[in-house]
């Protein structure tokens, strides 16, 4: 059996304005921001109005196309390109996606400002920020395709975070597969980590899978451990901010203690991510820069406060998961299936990254 799963979009661009869905409202309310200039793109990615590894990506890329028309449109020299690249550099630091489209489209800008006309100079911005938001589309569905020979017919799978439609273009990654997996006809279950304290997992995950009807169960995050041990889940699967040469690899708060259970109790456990989140000039995880968000988010939830005022709360957003505790990491160019310096090497060699 084939089923038909529904797309969702979590952007839009129109008249050279971005349209987001406002994620900090989900699930209690659908709402499209514009984000009409540089700054309004760099307070989205940093408020975590749009969040996600690859998304973050390709609304960087839209930004900067938007901040160079700005600064054409406001008579200002281009000069000022690089304050529109350092604004929205200095977001977020540890998914390296951002790093890698913003970096992408100054080479571009670099290469065209001397060559185009100001109107000619903004619609190639665009046409390769729109470029790079469709490779991350086509790539999730690979993705999608090598990772779900990997999901058994029947399983119950454990995933964190939010790594679907509205963490990237529109399919996902980890929880691509598990789309893929499904709309394959497999029989899944899906076990949604909350996510504290921003809960991607209940806020996000669990609305995209009530979009698509997906059987889901939402789970806390400390109850992973006791549902393993029961042998009630058959595979995890998580995405990726950020994988080392070594191939270790950054994600949500929280994925290192599930990797360390699937190790404990055998199980497999799978990293899905485009081949943009690779990062082979950083040698391994504890060169990454992790994101260290402000207090309030554990200390509130939504408008009400749940620990005293004089409490600190530590807030470390993502952590890092060694190698050896990955049991594959899935790409739209294949899975790598040794986790190792010299073999993400040779996989990424050899077709042409
Ligand atoms: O803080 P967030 O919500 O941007 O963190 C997102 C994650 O950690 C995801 O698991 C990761 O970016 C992969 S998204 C396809």
């Amino acid at each position: 059996m084939v089923r038909k799963i529904k797309d969702i979009r979590p952007i839009e661009l129109k008249d050279y304005k971005l349209y987001v869905i406002n994620q900090l409202k989900l699930p209690l309310e659908e709402q499209w921001l514009e984000l009409s200039t540089y700054g309004d793109v760099a307070k989205a990615i940093k408020d975590m109005i749009i969040r996600g590894a690859p998304l973050i990506g390709i609304v960087g890329a839209y930004g900067f196309a938007i901040g160079i028309k700005q600064l054409i449109d406001e008579g200002k020299p281009l000069d000022e390109a690089e304050k529109v690249l350092e604004t929205l550099k200095n977001t977020r630091p540890t998914a390296v996606n951002l790093f890698w489209a913003l970096d992408r489209m100054w080479k571009k800008f670099e290469k065209w400002k001397n060559e185009k006309s100001p109107d000619e100079l903004i619609k190639a911005l665009f046409k390769e920020a729109n470029r790079i938001d469709l490779e991350d589309y086509h790539a999730n569905k690979s993705i999608g395709g090598y990772g779900q020979v990997l999901i058994p017919e029947k399983a119950n799978v454990l995933t964190h975070c939010n790594t679907g439609a509205l963490a990237t273009s529109g399919w996902g990654t980890a929880l691509g597969v598990i789309r893929s997996a499904y709309e394959d006809g497999k029989d899944i279950t899906v076990y949604v980590d909350e996510t504290r304290p921003y809960l991607q997992g209940a806020r996000l995950t669990a609305w995209e899978l009530v979009q698509e009807g997906i059987p889901h169960y939402l789970i806390t995050d400390n109850s992973a451990g006791f549902l393993i041990s029961k042998g009630l889940i058959d595979v995890i699967i998580v995405g990726a901010d950020r994988i080392t040469a070594n191939g270790d690899v950054a994600n949500k708060i929280g994925t290192f203690t599930l990797s360390v259970l699937a190790k404990e109790f055998n199980i497999p456990f799978y990293v899905a991510a485009p081949t943009t989140t690779f990062d082979l000039n950083t040698e391994s995880g504890k060169d990454i820069p992790i994101e260290v968000r402000n207090e309030k988010e554990i200390k509130e939830c939504g408008s009400c406060k749940i620990a005293p005022e004089e409490t600190k709360a530590l807030n470390y957003s993502f952590d890092i998961t060694p190698a050896e505790n990955i049991s594959g990491i899935i790409t739209e160019k294949g899975i790598i299936n040794e986790i190792n310096k010299e073999s993400i090497m040779k996989f990424l060699k050899y077709r042409g990254i």
